[in-house]
């Protein structure tokens, strides 16, 4: 092991993503199998000595790439020197809760954690936004840190991505290494749109596969753009292991890059493309290599598309009018 260790910070490490994340983070998943990792862990200060037992059994793994953990509740200090930020921890919808008032809490926590990424982030510094609402969460952090490049700073829409793959999959009775080329547009929410007229099965056309506009547009959508609530009510709790997995898929391809012939859909601040309105941060289809991502152009957006990533754009910029309203942008 020659490499100097990448440094990641994970907030909100003591909560069920952070558990599901942080071992396999620290086994090489995150980065690869070449590269050690440095864990600084923020959280709050009621929930530090929980991550501190975490933090025990990290250390009771053994893990050859695990060069130290380090726990924090100072933003400032969580952010010093870090390479890979994953902002997990956010402020759940509780009862009686307005819409206005979620932004205003999350204003609370993602505004200090942008300025701390400004302040003492890695020059090559890669942010990946987890807690809801993600997209405009990472949208308040990412206007907070203006001497970090915009696109470093991005949303997870990667767990939906993987959602709609595997739903394809199971309707076309094909292996889900077999769908490629899938995109989810928009925001991390129930108005994001899961495209399938791009993706190929087998090296064919997936919408010609499926031949059944009635199954897309009343199961296949709504399934994978409600499977969230899904999940809640089944569980009792929101996905984990799952949201967690997709963390790592997010971090991974964009340091190591997507195959060829494949793609992967990222919460990016928008250069426009596709009509999104610049600066708001949607989820497109991207290829990555060498560290940077490109937005997948020249795809052909029919009606029936439009209507629906119109939809879910429309609910991102009035999420982020409504952040403005606040002043959190
Ligand atoms: P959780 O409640 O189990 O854990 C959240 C943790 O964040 C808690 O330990 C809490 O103490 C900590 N925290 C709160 N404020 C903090 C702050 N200012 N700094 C550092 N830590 C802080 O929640 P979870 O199940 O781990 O989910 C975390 C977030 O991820 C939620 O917002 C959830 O909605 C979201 N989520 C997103 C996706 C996605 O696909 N984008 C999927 C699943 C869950
Ligand atoms: C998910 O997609 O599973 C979560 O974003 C749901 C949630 O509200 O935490």
């Amino acid at each position: 092991m020659t490499q100097a260790p990448v440094n990641v910070t994970v907030t909100g490490a003591a909560g069920q993503i952070g558990y599901a994340l942080l071992f396999r983070i620290a086994s090489g998943q995150l980065l690869g199998q070449d590269t050690p990792v440095k864990l600084r862990l923020l959280e709050i200060p009621q929930a530090v000595k929980a991550a501190e037992g975490t933090a025990l059994e990290l250390e009771d793994c053994a893990f050859p790439l695990l060069a130290g953990v380090d726990i924090f509740d100072d933003a400032k200090q969580a952010f010093e020197g870090v390479n890979v930020a994953l902002l997990v921890g956010a402020r759940p919808r509780t009862k009686g809760m307005e819409r206005g008032d979620l932004l205003e809490a999350n204003g609370g926590i993602f505004k200090p954690q942008g300025e701390a990424i400004n302040a003492g982030a890695a020059d090559d510094v890669k942010v990946l936004v987890v807690g809801n609402p993600a997209n405009t969460n990472a949208l308040i952090a990412q206007s907070h840190a203006p001497d970090v490049p915009a696109e470093r700073f991005t949303a997870m829409t990667r767990l939906d991505h993987n959602r709609a793959i595997a739903q394809l999959a199971k309707k076309l009775g094909v292996a889900v290494s077999d769908v490629k080329k899938l995109t989810i547009w928009g925001n991390h929410s129930a108005t994001q749109y899961p495209d399938i007229f791009h993706a190929e099965v087998g090296g064919k056309n997936a919408a010609e596969a499926v031949n059944d506009k009635a199954w897309l547009a009343d199961e296949f959508i709504p399934r994978v753009a409600k499977r969230g609530a899904e999940i809640i009510e089944a569980r009792g709790a929101s996905s984990a292991a799952s949201a967690a997995n997709a963390a790592i898929d997010h971090v991974y391809d964009w340091v190591n890059g997507t195959p060829d012939g494949d793609w992967v859909s990222m919460g990016i601040p928008s250069d426009g493309s596709y009509g999104v309105p610049e600066g708001i941060i949607s989820s497109f289809p991207v290829t990555c290599k060498n560290g940077k991502y490109e937005i997948v152009q020249g795809l052909q957006i029919d009606d029936f598309s439009r209507e629906r990533i119109d939809a879910s754009v429309r609910e991102l910029t009035e999420e982020r009018d409504a952040v403005k309203q606040l002043g959190l942008v």
